[in-house]
């Protein structure tokens, strides 16, 4: 049998394994008791920034689980804290942006550090997981793609459209284009970063680029995630995440990620056809089906995999994050399903 680290990374370069890689986006928190009973001792940031115990959620699902892939334990928001911004978790709302950014003298008043810098703790966990994981999973290193982060930054915290983003992007757009030059230069030094210290792959997580119009992306962010790609490229196999998206594909994939994951919301099949053949693919089982009965959820999950139509390049995931009731007993049976009957397993 293969390695579930092996298996990962032939898909990453469209390239056939014993079958389907898998993994799950949020696998390491929320629905594990495991790391539930971390989280009764310790609060998400101390996990997050103690490399000891950032190391052992980041390892939690390979064992638990089964899954191909463990992703760092750590936040699209710490990086931040090395420009200077205050922000804070909060229970049952996520981040909050003490003082939301408007104006350019704020803009230009952002720091530019090295990574081992503004995130020292990290590092030392992603070289420890690695090590720790041996071939049995790949390590998926991550970040905020300049576009979500700067929704956090303008908007002060989540938000369903990002109204507030919106506005400055077209009604200032010299502030927009300098926060989003500081911000790609900050996700290039972390992720290049995370990749030097053991990170096999890294994703981006766009999550909220879904809001934009196709020419406002093409115009004003775009050239941005273009040159975070280009910096990439020769370093690290990047996985360019974003939800309900359909209409920016052609866009994205123009910008150059190797991989692009899909949520629920568009076809494998519809979305390889956009993105070329040559780029992977990572998705895309709708997560509230993870809390559907076992036939439902087996049903839906071969859907997928009948999709991606034995292709080599497709990683198996949820279009979007494991949702918190999800039950480990259900999402290991996935994982099991996944590689009984995936590409290179008779049918
Ligand atoms: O839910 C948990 O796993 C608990 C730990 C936790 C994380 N972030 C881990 C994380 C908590 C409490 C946060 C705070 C936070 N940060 C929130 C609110 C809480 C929540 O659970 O959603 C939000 C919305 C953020 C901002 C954020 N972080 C975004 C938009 C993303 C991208 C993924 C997405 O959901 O669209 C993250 C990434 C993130 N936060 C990961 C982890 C472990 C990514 C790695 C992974 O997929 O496991």
């Amino acid at each position: 049998m293969t390695d579930g680290a092996d298996r990962f990374l032939a898909a990453t370069r469209c390239e056939k394994s014993d079958t389907t890689p898998v993994w799950f986006m949020r696998q390491a928190g929320r629905s594990l008791p495991q790391y539930r009973a971390l989280r009764r001792r310790f609060s998400f940031m101390e996990l997050a920034t103690t490399s000891d115990l950032c190391v052992e959620v980041t390892c939690l699902p390979v064992d638990i689980l089964g899954v191909d892939a463990a992703v760092v334990f750590a936040d699209i928001m710490l990086p931040l804290q090395g420009m200077g911004v205050a922000f804070e978790i909060r229970e049952g709302v996520g981040p909050v942006i003490r003082k939301p950014l408007s104006s350019q003298p704020e803009v230009d008043n952002l720091r530019i550090i090295e990574a081992e810098e503004a995130t020292p703790y990290l590092f030392p966990a992603i070289r420890a997981a690695r090590e720790r994981l041996g071939r049995r999973a790949a390590l998926i290193g991550f970040g905020g793609a300049p576009f979500t982060l700067a929704c956090y930054l303008v908007e002060g915290h989540g938000s369903r459209d990002f109204p507030r983003v919106r506005t400055l992007i077209h009604s200032e757009p010299e502030i927009w284009n300098r926060l989003m030059t500081t911000l790609t230069e900050v996700s290039a030094r972390y992720l290049s970063a995370q990749a030097s210290a053991g990170a096999d792959v890294v994703q981006l997580f766009d999550s909220w680029v879904g809001v934009l119009d196709r020419a406002t992306f093409e115009v004003h962010v775009a050239p941005h995630l273009q040159r975070l790609l280009e910096r990439l490229r020769y370093l690290v196999p990047v996985i360019y995440f974003s939800t309900a998206s359909a209409h920016l594909l052609d866009g994205i994939a123009a910008a150059g990620p190797q991989g692009v994951s899909i949520d629920w919301r568009l076809p494998l099949g519809e979305a390889w056809g956009v993105i070329g053949p040559h780029r992977f693919i990572q998705g895309n089982l709708d997560p509230a089906l993870v809390l559907a009965p076992w036939p439902v959820l087996e049903a839906a999950a071969l859907g997928v995999l009948s999709e991606a139509g034995g292709r080599p390049g497709h990683i198996f995931n949820l279009g979007h994050g494991v949702l918190p009731a999800s039950s480990p007993e259900q999402l290991r049976r996935l994982v099991d399903l996944v590689h009984e009957k995936g590409a290179g397993k008779p049918s």
